[in-house]
């Protein structure tokens, strides 16, 4: 039955006559429309609201007695909403891709090592439709200002046009990768992931750009490749000399598992999180004003420390051949590659209790991680150490370590379904007092990886 019948139905049985049956199920039709756009929500969710409202009205309420809560549009609404707003057309393509949650495996992905991540129910979302001008437009939900590029202007923007490094980067790629770029094309992108928090909101822009970039010309390479790519442009055009975990765990991702990466193929795999673990991110907010300077110290650190091993990589190196080793190198070195060696074994250790379902023992391994950012390889600060020892004296926590690159950002949580919003709330008290700042926190789920949601390709 077709909708206009449905809805004549409902509303006979709500009493309504013959005639005035087909005259209000066409006006409920023409409201959920206009509804759906005024408030930027789909329309089936403002079908609903209204036939609640008439449900109820229809049960004796009276209007100012019925609370049917309105419908609060979704990120992909407020998206086309303001494509529309800005472009004077809707999109043809709409994608997102997750932002990461680093589970362990620190700066293992550069030392050739292995790494466990999330993919997470945030991220961000690109909507996008070729033009036939050439010119490229891209607008983002953080940015006033539209920035407009010729086809052939792939060079690195600087000031409050850097973000659109991201997608550039991306377009410089392609052609290295054997793929065709879109010429002329309006570009919108939003996101609800936040930022600098160690979430990867770069890895996320890229993904996303690229796959509408790839929908839209029509060409599917796998996602191998697709991972690559935004490596490529993180490296090669934004300049950070990274490795594969935000691009392989955005690309990856799978609800209710993590993505293991072995870094040296690359390869990538799943493994299923046990039931009833839970997430929960503390932002600091801090950052330390070298941040990228540091990391690519860390890096040159542990090349330094592979080669006087004699090694590629440090992966290369047993921690048993490592204990042997160690006299070889200065103490920063010595500390740095201990930290790197450790830690994939830690990974694989994971991986084990992960297969058992020893959450406990996950725990402990991610606590350790820590301790090992802490005291070895430099890259954690005192509100991280804070938060990490406060949350790992609280109950119901698996265990805490930072997540991502470190010198600021998160630390994440593993914790029991027990562990809930008030628990968080006592430690952001607790931080609140110590360094006088807020905490912006964050219970998160596992998600599924880099999608397109939209496809205006022709493919069959
Ligand atoms: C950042 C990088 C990753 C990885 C982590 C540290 O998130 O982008 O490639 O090196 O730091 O593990």
């Amino acid at each position: 039955m077709d909708e206009l019948k449905q809805l004549t139905a409902l509303c006979a049985k709500l009493g309504a006559g013959d005639g005035a049956a087909g005259i209000m199920a066409a006006q409920l039709q023409k409201r959920a429309t206009q509804f759906a756009t005024e408030r930027g929500v789909s329309r089936e969710e403002a079908m609903q609201y209204l036939l609640e409202i008439l449900v109820k009205g229809r049960q004796g309420e009276a209007p100012e007695h019925i609370t049917v809560p309105r419908p609060t549009p979704s990120l992909r609404e407020k998206l086309l909403i303001r494509f529309n707003a800005t472009f004077g057309r809707s999109p043809t393509v709409v994608t997102r891709a997750p932002g990461r949650i680093e589970f362990i495996g620190n700066h293992t992905d550069y030392n050739g090592g292995t790494v466990l991540g999330a993919a997470i129910d945030r991220g961000v979302w690109v909507a996008m439709v070729p033009n036939e001008t050439g010119v490229r437009r891209f607008g983002s939900e953080q940015h006033a200002d539209i920035i407009t590029l010729s086809a052939d202007q792939v060079t690195k923007q600087s000031g409050p046009a850097s973000w659109v490094n991201y997608p550039l980067g991306v377009l410089a790629a392609m052609p290295e990768f054997g793929l065709r770029v879109p010429a002329g094309f309006d570009y919108l992108v939003f996101s609800d992931l936040p930022t600098g928090a160690g979430l990867s909101s770069s890895a996320a822009i890229e993904l996303a750009s690229l796959l509408a970039f790839l929908d839209c010309t029509g060409q599917q390479p796998t996602r191998d490749v697709v991972v690559k790519i935004g490596l490529h442009a993180e490296n090669n055009f934004v300049g950070l000399p990274c490795g594969i975990l935000d691009q392989g765990v955005s690309g990856f991702g799978q609800k209710d598992h993590l993505v293991f990466i072995d870094c040296r193929g690359p390869e990538f795999a799943t493994v299923p999180m046990p039931a009833g673990a839970q997430f929960w991110i503390f932002n600091t907010h801090t950052k330390h004003a070298l941040v990228d300077g540091l990391y690519a110290a860390r890096h040159r650190e542990c090349m330094e420390a592979a080669h006087l091993l004699g090694v590629r990589q440090l992966a290369e190196v047993s921690p048993e051949q490592f204990a042997v080793a160690t006299a070889q190198l200065p103490p920063v070195e010595a500390r740095r590659a201990r930290h790197i060696v450790e830690e994939i074994a830690r990974v694989a250790a994971t991986v084990q209790a992960l297969h058992r379902g020893d959450l406990t023992a996950v725990g402990a391994m991610l606590t350790a991680s820590h301790r090992s950012s802490q005291q070895l390889f430099e890259n954690s600060t005192p509100e991280l150490d804070f938060l990490v020892d406060t949350l790992v004296a609280t109950p119901g926590i698996h265990g805490a370590r930072l997540t991502g690159g470190g010198f600021g950002g998160a630390v994440m949580a593993l914790t029991t379904a027990q562990f809930n919003a008030a628990d968080a709330a006592v430690v952001a008290t607790a931080y609140a007092e110590k360094f006088g700042a807020a905490l912006d926190i964050l219970h998160t789920q596992t998600d599924n990886g880099a999608e397109v949601v939209q496809s205006g390709s022709t493919r069959g």
